[in-house]
């Protein structure tokens, strides 16, 4: 539909249609089994679902076009219905969760994922993804930190840029791609405690040098939509917060898009104490440009009278309308509300989407110990032991429309490399204490001693009869993830029992860690000959696990959020400032910046990962030792595979501002570069230096870069490396 037939068709509409292309309500209106991904509310009324401007958490190609057919028969202007579902790393086929994508440090292999997660989820009707999740998570303790993709802006910026490339490809109308939403806006996890939904406390400064950035970066690839985040920025909820909505979003970042509340968040500023009532909540969220209202009943309930009140402008009602129906113009609903869908068809996996999610997997696993070469995995007798060992359980708790049934478990991969006599399979526990209260409920089991004293019993006589035990453990995918927030990051007493008790059977141990958080792995790495991390891995899981067990695919994963000694360290990240006090390189000292009984640094540091190989950092060079703001400077170093297979190395530029207007990190990743070496080869790699790649928040508020005195290294992660010196001067 062109501009003009858009306006007319605004013009022609009432008050209470235009309202309503502003509500969406629960897929369960609809359909009963959808996916509630929310606080439920209360059944809409018929008028509501009626009019409705879209819903989420239900999937289908068949069911979504009967509703389709029903909802546009029964709309007064026949406008279609937009179909919302959270894709975050997989539809049918699913991912590693986006914790484990940033392992991969590889963008250009996410804009593939996302692609391929577009392509299924449109085949199944649906038009818009609740993704890429752009918070930056500092705090492990937080649940959501797994549906990020790390501590990082840098790294989190290109990931969601290229997440949103991937999505939308550039072309909203080609029905095999679909909308991307760009979230939390803003600094969702910066939360306090690291429990969610609680308030932030961040400087503009912060807010802006760290939270604010990847939001930034993938606006500019044009996500048809932003949503709201539940906290609070500066005493006002973001949803109603117009410094963040108004002046950084549109003005700043220049969207203009659709905005969109989280569920139910236009209410909640009531519980918040930042509205009256749920129709000052309706006109707080207005003013602060939200579009649509996702379930909270606020807009279906109090916008009409709003508006009639003159408290709203209808000029105001029909710029967020028009926005909406812009965006079903854009997703070509119009001209084809079914977008081409095969209802008989729908989604499925296929060999190609698994093949990428293989690559991805084996891509994303960081090797943090290997001694003794434990790893690769010795043609021998091999002990796969744990409840991550044959689990078809390998996907977050935001896979939902993944079907477990297509997982490919750890000990069945096992089973199509090795004989049947040399593998053996035991559970050795269960994978949650007694009474472990879950973002899904308490865990309580009967019998739960005497089954896992069994189940005990048996893993030890598997260990026995093994060379090496894979002791596949980890935290269950019900405690990570929204309102999942933990304050402690230890396995479960029941595994680290297990690890303990096959540790007394002298056997090798490589351990494998599901995770959708850093975990507290100093035990589990001291009793462990391998550790690798092998997050929330999904559909391929074990195939992409057993290619890195065996050798076929060398570990290249490195950790992009900092895994800490103690719980007691959080929020830790590795972009710190030195303060007055910095602890000395040599060793803690008095009256330093330091803990008395810990480290002030990471257990396994951000950018750290092993590789079956080793490789070699040649004497890092800069092409020049100062830049005016008209030049750049050329940053290289030469890397070898000094090893005897093959092996990728990430390598990583990470920049210092040694003074300025404000306090500057320590260190902050500015460029990375994933190389593949065959044992003896080099090559060196390069990052050219600009000046605008120095700019930051200044203390006149502006994003400049100043002159002064720069460090550069290029190394293996943000704790080694030589420094290298340059300067910026004015010209
Ligand atoms: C949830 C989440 C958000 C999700 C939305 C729709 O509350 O906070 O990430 O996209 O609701 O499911």
């Amino acid at each position: 539909m062109d501009k003009k037939a858009l306006e007319a068709l605004l013009h022609d509409m009432s008050t209470e249609e235009k309202v309503m292309q502003l509500v969406q309500i629960p897929g369960s209106e609809y359909e009963a089994d959808a996916e509630i991904t929310g606080v439920e509310r209360g059944r809409a009324d018929e008028k509501v679902k009626r009019l409705a401007g879209s819903t989420l958490g239900i999937w289908g190609a068949q069911r979504l076009k009967n509703i389709q057919e029903r909802y546009m028969k029964e709309h007064p202007h026949h406008i279609p219905l937009m179909f919302m579902l959270d894709v975050i790393h997989g539809h049918k086929t699913v991912l590693p969760c986006p914790l484990g994508q940033g392992a991969a440090f590889d963008p250009e292999g996410a804009e593939k994922g996302a692609a391929m997660q577009a392509y299924e989820a449109a085949e199944d009707g649906v038009h818009v993804t609740f993704s890429p999740m752009s918070d930056l998570c500092r705090d492990a303790r937080w649940g959501r930190i797994m549906e990020s993709t790390g501590e990082d802006k840098y790294l989190n910026s290109l990931m969601a840029s290229a997440m949103v490339e991937g999505y939308q490809g550039g072309d909203l109308k080609d029905p095999r791609h679909m909308a991307a939403c760009v979230k939390h806006f803003a600094a969702y996890g910066a939360c306090e405690g690291g429990r969610d939904y609680n308030n932030t406390e961040l400087s503009e400064h912060t807010l802006r040098e760290h939270y604010l950035r990847a939001y930034g970066e993938a606006v500019k690839k044009k996500p048809a939509m932003v949503m709201t985040s539940f906290n609070t920025v500066n005493g006002i909820p973001a949803t109603g917060n117009t410094f963040l909505m108004k002046k950084i979003l549109r003005e700043e970042f220049g969207f203009q898009g659709v905005l969109i509340s989280d569920w139910g968040a236009v209410g909640e500023m009531v519980n918040h104490g930042y509205a009256e009532d749920k129709k000052d909540a309706a006109l707080k969220a207005m003013n602060a440009g939200v579009d649509i209202d996702m379930c909270s009943g606020c807009y279906s309930t109090y916008l009409e009278e709003l508006v009639k009140s003159g408290a709203v402008s209808e000029k105001m009602l029909d710029e967020a309308v028009y926005r909406v129906l812009s965006m079903k113009n854009d997703l070509g609903l119009f001209e084809d509300p079914f977008r081409g869908i095969d209802a008989e068809k729908g989604a499925t996996v296929t060999g190609e989407s698994r093949q990428l999610a293989r690559e991805t997997v084996a891509k994303s696993l960081v090797l943090l110990e290997n001694r003794n070469g434990a790893l690769p995995l010795r043609k021998e007798k091999n002990a796969f032991i744990g409840p991550y060992a044959n689990t078809k359980k390998l996907q977050s708790s935001w896979a939902f429309s993944g079907d477990d049934e297509n997982t490919v478990t750890v000990f069945e991969g096992a089973s199509e490399v090795y004989e049947p006599d040399d593998i053996r399979f035991s559970n050795g526990c269960t994978m949650l204490d007694q009474d472990t209260v879950t973002a899904r409920g308490k865990y309580h089991t009967d019998n739960w001693q005497e089954e896992n004293d069994r189940l005990l019993r048996e893993a030890v006589k598997t260990a026995e009869w093994a060379d090496t035990v894979i002791l596949c453990l980890g935290e269950d995918s019900t405690q990570s993830g929204e309102a999942a927030s933990k304050t402690c990051l230890k396995l479960p007493a029941v595994q680290l029992r297990l690890l303990h008790e096959i540790k007394k059977t002298g056997k090798r141990i490589v351990t494998l860690i599901f995770t959708g958080r850093p975990l507290e792995l100093k035990e589990v790495g001291d009793l462990s000959d391998a550790l690798l991390i092998c997050w929330l891995p999904g559909t391929e899981g074990g195939h992409g696990i057993m290619d890195v067990l065996t050798g076929k695919v060398s570990p290249s994963g490195r950790l992009p959020v900092s895994f800490p000694y103690t719980v007691g360290q959080e929020p830790l990240h590795y972009d710190i400032y030195s303060t007055g006090r910095p602890r000395p390189e040599s060793g803690p000292t008095e009256f330093t910046s330091r803990y008395l009984d810990c480290e002030n640094g990471a257990l396994y540091p951000f950018g750290y990962g092993l590789s079956y190989t080793s490789f070699e950092y040649g004497k890092p060079e800069l092409s020049a030792e100062k830049m005016t703001y008209e030049e750049n400077i050329t940053a290289s170093v030469k890397v070898r595979n000094t090893g005897k297979v093959p092996g990728d190395a990430t390598v990583q530029m990470y920049i210092r501002d040694l003074s300025g207007s404000r306090i500057r990190p320590v260190r902050e990743l500015a460029g990375f570069k994933r190389i593949s070496l065959n044992p003896g080869e080099e090559e060196e790699v390069s990052f050219v230096i600009k000046e605008e790649m120095l700019r930051f928040w200044t203390a006149d508020g502006k994003w400049e870069s100043e002159p002064g005195k720069f460090h550069v290294w290029l190394c293996d992660s943000s704790i080694d490396g030589e420094a290298l010196e340059f300067r910026l001067e004015k010209s």
